[in-house]
C-alpha cells in the first residue's frame, strides 16, 4: 500500500527548520535585465470549469485524511510576500504548502525519486524523476493519453533545490527579478522539489506565454480529465492572490485520487483546498 506518507512532510519540515530558521528575508534582488512583455491574468482565458463529479466513477485512496472543518487560523495571511519560513506540516504530506512564504529546506530530497520510465512514459519525457508514489496514477493517466490520441510530454518533474536556483536565475535573466518572482518560485518554493509536480506540452506547442488548456486538445483534456489520476492544476487563472503565480495550465500536481476528487467536488481553489490539511 501506497500510504500514509506523513513521515515525509515532518522529515520536510524538519529539515526546513535547521536549514532556514524561522523568519528569514528574500535575499536583494539582482540587477534586473530588459523585461519582455508577459501577459497578466486578466489577458489569459480563464481553465475550464469543473465537471459534475460522477459518484463512484474515482477510486477511494486508503487511509485519506479528514479534511478539517475549518481554514486554520495560524497560517500567515500574507503567503504571498518573499521570505522562507519552513512549510507547515501536513496531515499527508503530498498535500503540503508551498508559497512564496512556505518552503522546503535546501536538503529536502523525496525519497523515492524514479525515472519516470516507470510509468510507461518514453523519450525524454521518460527522463524525468517522479515520486514512485505517483507512478501508478501517471501510468493510468499516460495509457488514457494514448487512447485518447494525445500526445503529451513532461517537460519538467522533479528539481532539486539547486537546480530551482537555476531555473529561477534564468527567468530571472529572461524577465527581471519582480516579474521572475510571478513566473518561477525561488529556491525551495517550489513544488516540483516534492517530486510530484509536472510542467507537461505537447507537440507543436512551445509556450509558456500562451493557454496550453485552451491552445491544445493536450491542455484542454488535463484541465478536464487531471483529476480523475490524481493531478491537479496548481494556479488556475484569476487567483494569484491566492496562488502567488500567475496562471500555469501545464503545471499539474499530484495529490493522490481521492484528495483530487474531493477538491474538485469541494469547489475548493486548490490552495484552499490544501489549507484543510494542515496539522496541528
Ligand atoms: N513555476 C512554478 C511556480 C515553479 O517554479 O515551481
Ligand atoms: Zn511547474
Amino acid at each position: 500500500m501506497r500510504r500514509p506518507y506523513a513521515f515525509l512532510a515532518s522529515a520536510f519540515v524538519l529539515l526546513a527548520g535547521c536549514a532556514t530558521g524561522d523568519v528569514s528575508p528574500a535575499s536583494t534582488p539582482p540587477a534586473a535585465s530588459p523585461a519582455t512583455s508577459a501577459p497578466t491574468d486578466a489577458e489569459l482565458p480563464a481553465a475550464a470549469g469543473p465537471e459534475r463529479i460522477v459518484a463512484g466513477s474515482v477510486p477511494v485512496r486508503p487511509a485519506q485524511p479528514a479534511m478539517a472543518a475549518s481554514f486554520r487560523a495560524d497560517l500567515v495571511a500574507d503567503h504571498c510576500v518573499d521570505r522562507d519560513v519552513p512549510a507547515p506540516s501536513a496531515v499527508d504530506a503530498d498535500l503540503v504548502i508551498l508559497d512564496r512564504t512556505y518552503a522546503l529546506a535546501p536538503g529536502a530530497v523525496p525519497p523515492d525519486l524514479d525515472a519516470a520510465t516507470a510509468a510507461g512514459l518514453t523519450g525524454s519525457s521518460g527522463t524525468k524523476l517522479v515520486r514512485q508514489v505517483l507512478t501508478e496514477d501517471l501510468a493510468a493517466m499516460a495509457a488514457a493519453w494514448r487512447q485518447a490520441g494525445l500526445n503529451v510530454i513532461v517537460e519538467s518533474a522533479y528539481r532539486s533545490y539547486a537546480s530551482q536556483s537555476a531555473t529561477f536565475n534564468s527567468w530571472v535573466a529572461r524577465l527581471g527579478y519582480g516579474a521572475a518572482l510571478a513566473r518561477s518560485a525561488r529556491p525551495g518554493h517550489s513544488e516540483h522539489q516534492l517530486g510530484t509536480a509536472l510542467d507537461l506540452t505537447s507537440p507543436g506547442w512551445g509556450g509558456r506565454f500562451g493557454d496550453w488548456a485552451a491552445e491544445s486538445p493536450e491542455g484542454a483534456w488535463m484541465a478536464a480529465h487531471g483529476w480523475e489520476y490524481g493531478f491537479v492544476m496548481s494556479y488556475p487563472a484569476g487567483s494569484q492572490d491566492l496562488t502567488c503565480f500567475s496562471y500555469e495550465p501545464w503545471h499539474y500536481r499530484w495529490i493522490g485520487r481521492a484528495a483530487a476528487a474531493e477538491q474538485r467536488a469541494s469547489g475548493l481553489h486548490p490552495r484552499q483546498f490544501l489549507e484543510r490539511y494542515v496539522s496541528g
